[in-house]
């Protein structure tokens, strides 16, 4: 039987519908059908939507609604060629969004890109500036995206609001374990993009995740949401077809030796890696090394393990 998605307590006391719907279409603007996706997600059951670069069309689903805004969480980030002007990109966002105030505020990656890859103003400056907005009201919580163990230390070394999420790729084939416990020991919450690995989703037709979903009748990528859900995560998978839109916020409750085999899955052999089309050139996310990013990953995306 589906269970209703539940929603997350954030470090300031706000909360967060544990699933929301992921608005990247693969290009930046999307159009319509970002507006459509999102509309039908609300008329759905979504109560949470995450913007990647096309602002207009969630705001515009959001107004359109009918749902009063203070029942829609809508996240949406600074890019990385704005770090040097926190207030002004935060104002576009707002204005593009078309909203009185944005329920998460990102900093979507953990480097400024001005000029180059020289890292000015630093993530920490950056950081100062979004607390500064929080005093405006027009952002209730402030978050960070795509960083890994370094970065985020040195952030909360040196920040006097801690994030409320650090928002990465995660899904069974990278559970980011280290990463996960370094946030929940700072109350951190971490966000899971591309929860089903984008068009990569290689773990949907791996043996155990397809015994587990035949067990409780549902998909695999029910499955992974489920375990994404349990394990603490908030996700955020897109659909933009109604039927996988509607699976993915009907959650199972798995046993405790399902949700081992699938934080195992990992281990099996080539698992252990992104799945995202980003790892330009082989070793190279957007024009930053993986030493850069402190992603514990080589060419291509494959994590390299500890043990
Ligand atoms: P579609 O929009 O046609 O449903 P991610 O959220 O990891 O980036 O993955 C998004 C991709 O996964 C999209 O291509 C989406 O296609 C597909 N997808 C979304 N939900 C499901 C599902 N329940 N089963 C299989 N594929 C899905």
């Amino acid at each position: 039987m589906a269970t209703p998605v539940p929603y997350f307590s954030l470090n300031n006391g706000l909360k967060i519908p544990a699933i929301g719907m992921g608005c990247w279409m693969g290009d930046v603007g999307g159009g319509p059908a970002v507006e459509e996706m999102c509309a039908n997600a609300l008329k759905n059951g979504y109560r949470h939507l995450d913007t990647v670069r096309n602002e207009e069309h969630v705001g515009k689903a959001v107004r359109e609604s009918g749902i009063p805004r203070n029942e829609i969480f809508v996240t949406t980030k600074l890019w990385n060629d704005c770090h040097h002007k926190v207030k002004e990109a935060f104002e576009q966002s707002l204005n593009n969004l078309g909203l009185d105030y944005i329920d998460l505020y990102l900093m979507h990656w953990p480097m400024a890109q001005i000029d180059g890859p020289e890292e000015h103003p630093t993530i920490v400056d950056t950081w100062k500036e979004m607390e500064k907005l929080l005093e405006t009201g027009k952002v209730k919580s402030i978050g960070v995206s795509n960083f890994g163990i370094k970065p985020l230390k040195r952030l909360l070394s040196q920040c006097k609001v801690v994030p409320v999420t650090n928002q990465v790729e995660s899904h069974p084939c990278l559970p980011y374990l280290e990463l996960k416990n370094l946030c929940e020991d700072n109350g951190i919450l971490i966000t899971a993009y591309s929860p089903l690995g984008q068009s990569n989703r290689v773990f949907l037709a791996d043996p155990d995740m397809i015994k587990i979903a035949e067990s409780h009748q549902v998909t695999p990528a029910q499955v992974a949401m489920s375990w994404a859900v349990q394990r603490g995560t908030v996700a955020i998978p897109k659909s933009a077809n109604l039927e996988r839109m509607r699976q993915n916020i009907s959650l199972v409750t798995l046993s405790d030796k399902e949700m081992d085999l699938v934080t195992s899955l990992h281990k099996k052999p080539g698992m252990h890696r992104s799945l995202l089309a980003y790892h330009h050139d082989g070793g190279v996310v957007f024009g930053w090394t993986y030493k850069q990013l402190d992603w514990p990953m080589d060419k291509g995306g494959f994590v390299i393990d500890q043990e």
